[in-house]
């Protein structure tokens, strides 16, 4: 649907492998020499800083970048005043998350003119779209390199140009179906990491972006997921979350027959792994196979996150989401008599075209009849390019905000009086991290994703504690640890 330019960039080094991930290893090794070079003129090792705009598919992508960064010698920061490398890794779903990206690079820019060493990249799904680039091209020449979302793995050669090349490097493909293992990752928590199972979708809802900046669905070879999550448990992993646009379509096209409840069979069978999320299951494919996967595991996780964006099965047609309301709720049902404690959230939007109020009557009825634990909640972005947004019967802004209030309204009553029903009950919990709010407290997650708070310290971190849920805040707990069973 885009007119999509292409842009490959190869470093000149005719030595460099020619295979991956060799020929990255190469240049990871290249880049250590120029930042050695940096660190004696900066008097100090150069600081990357990685921003993540997004779901947890960039989050995993920014690890990555980040393992590059470290490789290469840079140390990781968090604070762009203080670096010398910053990467935007963008996100295009929604208006709002692409045009952050314009605000903060003007204040790059500002830094830049104090600091002119500083580097500045940006990459991911807004680098896919072409107007983007152009502007950028036209506008914020003062960008270093720009690369989008096929080609991440390309990291350390593109890395290398742009710590060697005076001029604005690019490398934009309009998609791959290569998909590169084993390159270094730094992981933001060490107990627990996201674990790519497919990459791109192919399921063209019309509102949606993301299968045109993320490219056709691939599914990673079952054994590459296996030994990865091996290699994770080994470094002290004990929660993995399977990452995918759609889950539940995980096997199409590999050789070897297997589906996501084959794949979610054989990684339960993985000594030292404790928990299991994924995310994100489309409702048009989650089969009874999974649910009884699910019911049967004692490591997938009591959460399910199942959007189903409009209650209206009018809507839901022109949304191409097929399924209709009964289909979604009967799912539902089914979920629930097979995984009675399951903790269900979605993602809803409101606005979308030719929106009725009664077409947000069916939406309201879904959250009541379902009861939610957790809804994320959108008011619908036209974006460029997809079949919704020419649609002339756009709804108008008054109407689409008074819509988002009321349906804020309903989702929150419903999650709060949802949570209390854990209240007095003795949980689970892994810790993730220390309260930066409450002095001597620690937060962590339960099996059903629900936030806990409780008195603790930093040797918690990454540990299972049994606490029990005394006061519940709403959408969080504050717990008492109690001793070990
Ligand atoms: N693959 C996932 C969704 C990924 S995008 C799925 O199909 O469930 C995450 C969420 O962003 C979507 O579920 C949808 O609610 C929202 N979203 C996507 N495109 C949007 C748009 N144009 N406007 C507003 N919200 C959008
Ligand atoms: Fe977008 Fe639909 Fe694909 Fe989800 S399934 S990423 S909403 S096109
Ligand atoms: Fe955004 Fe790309 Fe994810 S558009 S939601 S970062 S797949």
């Amino acid at each position: 649907m885009f007119d999509m330019l292409e842009y490959r960039v190869f470093a000149d080094v005719p030595e460099a492998p020619q295979t991956e991930p060799q020929r990255q290893l190469f240049f990871a090794e290249l880049c250590h020499r120029e930042v050695e070079k940096l660190t004696t003129q900066l008097g100090h090792a150069p600081v990357a800083v990685t921003q993540t705009l997004g779901c947890q598919m960039n989050a995993r992508d920014s690890e990555k970048i980040n393992g590059i960064f470290k490789t290469a010698g840079f140390v990781l920061g968090t604070d762009e005043e203080k670096a010398d490398y910053v990467i935007y890794n963008t996100c295009t779903v929604r208006e709002n998350a692409n045009l952050k990206v314009y605000g903060r690079l003007g204040y790059l820019h500002s830094l830049k003119n104090h600091k002119p060493h500083l580097k500045i990249a940006l990459c991911g799904c807004m680098m896919q779209e072409p107007q983007v680039i152009e502007k950028i091209r036209e506008s914020y020449s003062f960008v270093n390199l720009i690369f989008g979302t096929h080609n991440i793995y390309k990291f350390a050669e593109l890395l290398y140009l742009s710590l060697t090349e005076k001029k604005q490097v690019i490398d934009i493909w309009e998609g791959t179906d290569q998909i590169v293992e084993d390159l270094p990752i730094d992981r933001k928590y060490a107990f627990k990491s996201g674990v790519n199972i497919m990459f791109g979708c192919d399921n063209f809802c019309s509102y949606c972006i993301v299968p045109y900046v993320r490219g056709r669905e691939r599914s990673r070879l079952p054994e590459d997921i296996i030994h990865e999550i091996e290699g994770l448990v080994a470094d002290g992993v004990v929660e993995v979350m399977l990452l995918g646009q759609n889950v539940n379509s995980y096997g199409k096209g590999l050789k070897e027959k297997i589906d996501f409840a084959g794949l979610l069979r054989r990684i339960e069978q993985i000594d030292g792994l404790r928990r299991i999320r994924f995310m994100t299951s489309h409702p048009k494919d989650l089969s009874d196979d999974v649910i009884a996967v699910m019911a049967a595991s004692k490591k997938i996780c009591r959460q399910l996150h199942l959007p189903f964006q409009a209650g209206s099965t009018n809507i839901l047609k022109k949304m191409r989401r097929q399924y209709t309301k009964e289909q979604y709720l009967a799912l539902v049902d089914r979920v629930k008599a097979a995984i009675p404690d399951i903790s269900l959230s979605t993602d809803i939007m409101v606005g979308f075209p030719e929106e009725s109020e009664e077409d947000f009557q069916d939406t309201l009825d879904v959250v009541r009849k379902v009861g939610f634990d957790h809804a994320f909640t959108f008011i619908y972005s036209k974006r460029s390019n997809t079949p919704a947004a020419a649609n002339k019967n756009q709804v108008p802004e008054d109407v689409v905000k008074n819509r988002f209030e009321r349906l804020l309204h309903e989702v929150q009553q419903r999650s709060r009086s949802g949570a209390a029903r854990l209240t007095g009950v003795t949980a689970e919990v892994l810790v993730e991290e220390l309260n930066l709010k409450m002095n001597g407290y620690v937060t962590g997650r339960l099996d059903n994703n629900m936030v806990v708070h409780f008195p603790g310290g930093e040797e918690l971190i990454g540990r299972f504690c049994r606490v029990s849920l005394d006061e519940c805040k709403g959408f969080y707990f504050i717990g008492e640890r109690v001793a070990d069973e």
